[in-house]
């Protein structure tokens, strides 16, 4: 039996190969599996991404495997599900799949508070979205679109100033970091220097890097949590560092764990999307002309754009023994359904290779399902929406300049440069 750590230092294999390592004794041994290919831990640099993940929907993979691999502070393996409604289930039951703590990258240094609201379940979880909800809302959204818009429309500026310009970089990576500072009240001077904390945090894939910017960002926040509760304004920082909940005023671990899941959730997310949204654009003229001559798919697309390039495979821990497809699995194990995959699942989306701008019930997991249900899908949705109805009214047909720039990187898969021309 080969040591793990020897494993993980080799290249993940194309396939989901069974891999003979330590392994819980309750775990079948056939179904210890070399998934990192589909967690997006490997550089993909083809026209589809995800193309690879097909392997894992065939009649021959188990719809129920085991990744031997630690993930940041859960040194266990954990269950790896694909199959649509498996998934769907492991986020809508939360009976069965606890929300425990699963992107709570600070205990890789220790610290014990937990990211609200993703760490908590039930009752309490339900309180902690009352409180953050009304500034995430519909319509709290559409309180924000004039100035969403004009920042997109003075960034595009530039562009068109320049006849061209890195996308990825330039564009995706800043525009809605600025919304998120707006609506928080950070400083636009510390925005470089949050965007390589972030990098390091879910980029790295190095504990000790990650530890150290989680170390950095944590100090950065717990000092502005202490300016704004001497010097309360109008932003959400202030209304969070100020809060009551279900009639109690937020503790310190309660205001850092809110501050610090905002933080990890507002920077990076949108900025991979839209970076692969456009790349796929800039290669599809075809693509990019039916959504020129009619906006009003907009939305039904940026659906679409959302189902075939899902950024994150959600975690859960299990709350009690069941059997799944036979497998016996044990109350405390970790479960991981990958969104890679499930959002091809044909059982859910027909011809779910095609990128179709205008299919319906598309109820994919790229914003998660359930009562963890993106908080910021809303925010998400408009500024994609905002940005492609802008570049496409006042940009002229795009392309990439050069294919050396296409890779996809790894882990929170997101596109790093990628230069447009036009
Ligand atoms: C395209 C962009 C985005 C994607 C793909 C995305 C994805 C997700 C996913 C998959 C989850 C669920 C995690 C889980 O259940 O384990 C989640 C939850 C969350 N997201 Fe997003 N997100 C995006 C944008 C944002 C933005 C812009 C914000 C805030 C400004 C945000 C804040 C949150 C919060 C607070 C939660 C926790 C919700 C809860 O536990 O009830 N997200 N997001």
């Amino acid at each position: 039996m080969a040591e793990l750590a020897e494993v993980m230092a080799t290249e993940p294999s194309y396939g989901p190969e069974v891999l003979d390592v330590p392994a819980p004794p309750h775990v079948p041994r056939n179904l210890i599996r070399d998934i990192r290919n589909f967690q997006g831990q490997v550089p993909q640099t083809g026209a589809e991404p995800y193309a690879h993940t097909q392997q894992l929907l065939e009649p021959d993979a188990p719809p129920v495997m085991w990744s031997p691999f630690p993930q940041t502070w859960i040194t266990s393996g954990m269950w790896v599900l694909t199959r649509y409604k498996d998934c769907a289930k492991l986020l809508q039951d939360s009976e069965t799949y606890g929300s425990n703590g699963q992107a709570d990258f600070q205990r890789l240094i220790g610290e014990t508070f937990k990211c609200i609201p993703l760490s908590f379940n039930g009752a309490q979880h339900s309180a902690y979205r009352r409180f953050l909800n009304p500034w995430f809302t519909a319509k709290a959204v559409a309180q924000m679109d004039k100035d969403i818009r004009d920042l997109c429309d003075s960034m595009i500026d530039e562009f068109l100033a320049k006849g061209g310009g890195d996308f990825a970089y330039d564009f995706a990576r800043i525009f809605p970091v600025k919304v998120f500072f707006n609506l928080m009240g950070f400083p636009h001077a510390v925005l470089e220097q949050f965007l390589e904390w972030e990098y390091e945090i879910l980029h790295s894939r190095d504990f000790q890097r990650m530890g150290a910017a989680v170390r950095s960002v944590l100090a950065w926040l717990r000092a502005f949590i202490a300016e704004k509760e001497q010097n309360p304004d109008d932003t959400l920082t202030s209304k969070i560092v100020n809060g009551i909940v279900d009639g109690k005023p937020m503790t310190a671990d309660e205001k850092i764990g809110t501050m610090f899941f905002l933080w990890l959730g507002g920077l990076d997310t949108v900025a991979s999307t839209l970076g692969q949204m456009f790349r796929r654009l800039a290669m599809d003229h075809g693509l990019q002309q039916r959504l020129r001559d009619n906006p009003s798919i907009i939305p039904s697309a940026i659906e679409e754009f959302l189902r075939t390039q899902p950024l994150v495979n959600n975690m859960r821990q299990l709350m009690k023994d069941q059997t799944l497809h036979g497998v016996e699995m044990k109350a405390g194990d970790w479960v991981m359904g990958l969104a890679t995959v499930a959002n091809f699942d044909p059982e859910a989306f027909p011809n779910p290779r095609e990128f179709d701008p205008e299919r319906k019930a598309n109820r994919h997991f790229t914003l998660a399902s359930g009562a963890h249900l993106c908080l910021g899908a809303h925010l998400a949705r408009q500024e994609m929406k905002i940005a492609l109805e802008h570049w496409l009214r006042r940009v002229p047909m795009f392309s990439l300049v050069g294919a050396e720039d296409l890779v996809v990187s790894p882990s929170l898969l997101s596109v790093s440069n990628m230069r447009l021309t036009w």
